[in-house]
This record gives structure tokens, C-alpha cells and sequence, in this order.
């Protein structure tokens, strides 16, 4: 069976960006993929983290994990940092990649633009990120389309460590949505959909209440024309509610554009605020019911343990080809 690998920062609240991006492609592959699901914890405190809060974060996000439908009979759900190898191949991969194509990051320009002192290890995160993917050996990680270029530079480094010392680790092709690899802010179009932006008008959290859903739609941003239409160059906005709406309801962009021929923003809003509604109220039925069950904490220590069996082997490999003296294993 191929492989999959993907995490989600528990830095905040999920969006539907996260939702439809990622944790959606996740459920799905898990059917047909040996699935490895992480909360990168690690990468979460390249950014101040409040220690209560990370804590209570990276709960919510396995838990949404499983109240999407991730099946921990089919798929290891873990916390990176219950996996020591991550932060041991993070640093091997940290010592084989250049200054410059870290530089070239733009998830790091972005977070490190206009201030004064930039965290070393925001501008290390993409070497930990591809150890990440390549101690599973993974084939596929799906994620939204701001992490493509993260993927192409694991897709480099695994070249590199293959060329330098022996062909080992497998090169991991990335894995979008068809529809909304990138979903936008609703108050402005030309920003990503983020849990970290301050306005939270600009964002559907999973977690929202339905009548802040409703509302939030009713005031999402659209053109001052009245054709709901798929065109990403002109009406950026009413495309972006579109891709919402087909990831939400199943329906195509075609299929949409015909049902709300000729009636304007209104009905096409209304509906799609039901339609995200109803994608999400059982998904936070069913996180109430999990927080409350407490089953998060047995949840991720079989994942951890599912992790460590393939991770750990991975790394003592790499550490041997890189020429490490290893320890004798057993006793
Ligand atoms: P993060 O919240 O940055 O840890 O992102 C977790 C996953 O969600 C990654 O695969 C991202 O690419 C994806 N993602 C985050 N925001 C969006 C968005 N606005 N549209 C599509 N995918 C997203
Ligand atoms: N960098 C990813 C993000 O911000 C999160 C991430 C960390 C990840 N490690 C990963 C995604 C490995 C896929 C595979 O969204």
C-alpha cells in the first residue's frame, strides 16, 4: 500500500481552509493509503507559543482529526513531538540544506517580513517539515497549496541526501484538491483563508457556531456584479464562495453556475451558508462528544507508537549512511 503523510500546526483554531485543503483529501485517503496523520507541534512554537494554550491546541486538533471521519483503525493519528526521530532527521536534513533556498521560502518571507527579530527556527521549519514526510518513506502528502514549494524543497533534499550517500529515501509527490487548494479570506480575496489572521470575519473556523456561519457569509466580500460564474481572474471573490460551496455540497462549479443562472449573490449565499452548515455541525457534534470521552490521549499514543515503529528504523538507516557510529541495538 503507498503511503501518505500530512500534519496541521495546532496553532489556533482550524478554518475551513484547513478543512477543505487539507483534513478532507486526508479522509479520503485513508480508504486506499497507509496514512500517517500528525499535529506538528514542533513546528507550531517556530512562532511564540502560550504553553496552556499549545496544549489545549494540539488536543483540539487530533480531535477534529477524528471527528472529520479520520479512523485511528485505519490511520495513525500522533503528535510529532511523541516521535523523537522528527526532531533527529530534522536536524540531519537541517545540516543538508543551503541558506539560500531557505531563504527563497515564501511562507518564510511572509512570516518574517516587518520585523525585527525573525526566530532561527522559522527559517529552519521547511528541513523539519521534510523530515517529516521522509522518515514514512511517504508517496503522497496532501495539502493546500501554500505548501507546494515546502514540498518541492523535501523533493530536493531527498535527491540530495540520496546522491551524497546512497539511494534511501523516496521522493514524495504532493497531493491538492482539484477544487480549493487555496481558499481565500472572505473579506479580501487577494489573502489566503488563515486561523492566524486578527479579523475573525475573515476566516470560517470549524468550530464556529451556525449563526456566526450564516453571518459571516451574508457579509463575505463579492464583486458588484450579480453573475455567479467561475472566474478566478475577474471575480476572484464569488470564485473563491464558489470552491467552498462545491467542496461543501459535492456539486461542480458547472453544476453550480447553472443552478443560480440568472439570481444573483443572495440565493447563491444563503445556500452556500446551509450547505457549510450542514458540512459542519456533525463534524462539532461529534468533537463534543470525542473531548468529552476523552479518547484523544489513547488515540495518540497507538498513533505514536504506529509512528515510531516505521520513523525510527528510517532514521537509524539515514544516520548509518551518513556515517554515524550507531549504538548496538537490544542488549
Ligand atoms: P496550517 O494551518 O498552516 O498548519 O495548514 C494545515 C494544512 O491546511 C496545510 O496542508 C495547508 O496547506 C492547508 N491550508 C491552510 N489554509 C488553507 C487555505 N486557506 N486553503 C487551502 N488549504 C489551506
Ligand atoms: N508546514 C505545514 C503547514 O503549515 C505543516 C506540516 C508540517 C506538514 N509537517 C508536514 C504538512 C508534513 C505535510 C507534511 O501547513
Amino acid at each position: 500500500m503507498k503511503r501518505v503523510l500530512s500534519g496541521i500546526q495546532p496553532s489556533g483554531t482550524l478554518t475551513l481552509g484547513n478543512y477543505i485543503g487539507a483534513i478532507k483529501n486526508f479522509v479520503e485517503l485513508q480508504e486506499t493509503h497507509q496514512c500517517f496523520f500528525m499535529v506538528v507541534d514542533l513546528h507550531a512554537i517556530t512562532v511564540p507559543q502560550e504553553p496552556a494554550a499549545l496544549r489545549e491546541n494540539s488536543e483540539a486538533v487530533a480531535a477534529l482529526y477524528l471527528a472529520a471521519g479520520i479512523d485511528p483503525a485505519k490511520a495513525s493519528i500522533f503528535l510529532q513531538s511523541h516521535v523523537p526521530a522528527h526532531a533527529e532527521l530534522g536536524w540531519l536534513m537541517t545540516t543538508l540544506a543551503y541558506m539560500g533556498e531557505l531563504e527563497r521560502m515564501t511562507q518564510f518571507k511572509d512570516k518574517a517580513e516587518g520585523k525585527d527579530s525573525v526566530g532561527a527556527g522559522l527559517f529552519v521549519y521547511p528541513t523539519l517539515m521534510a523530515a517529516d514526510i521522509l522518515l514514512y518513506n511517504a508517496d503522497l502528502v496532501p495539502v493546500g497549496d501554500d505548501q507546494k514549494q515546502h514540498l518541492e524543497l523535501t523533493r530536493d533534499l531527498a535527491h540530495r541526501f540520496n546522491q551524497r550517500y546512497g539511494e534511501m529515501f523516496r521522493v514524495p509527490e504532493v497531493y491538492l484538491p482539484e477544487v480549493g487548494a487555496r481558499i481565500m479570506s472572505l473579506d479580501d480575496a487577494s489573502k489566503k483563508m488563515s486561523k492566524s489572521s486578527p479579523t475573525p470575519g475573515s476566516y470560517i473556523a470549524l468550530l464556529d457556531e451556525p449563526d456566526v456561519i450564516r453571518k459571516k457569509i451574508s457579509r463575505a466580500v463579492t464583486d458588484s456584479g450579480r453573475e455567479v460564474k467561475y472566474d478566478e481572474a475577474n471575480k476572484r471573490e464569488v470564485s473563491n464562495l464558489m470552491s467552498i460551496y462545491s467542496q461543501c455540497s459535492g456539486l461542480s462549479l458547472q453544476e453550480i453556475e447553472a443552478k443560480y443562472e440568472g439570481q444573483g449573490y443572495g440565493p447563491f449565499k444563503k445556500d452556500l451558508a446551509e450547505q457549510v452548515v450542514a458540512t459542519l455541525e456533525p463534524l462539532q457534534a461529534r468533537y463534543r462528544e470525542i473531548r468529552a470521552s476523552g479518547e484523544v490521549a489513547d488515540v495518540l499514543r497507538k498513533g505514536a507508537s504506529e509512528a515510531e515503529e516505521v520513523a525510527s528504523g528510517i532514521v537509524r538507516q539515514a544516520k548509518e549512511k551518513m556515517g554515524f557510529l550507531l549504538p548496538k541495538l537490544g542488549r
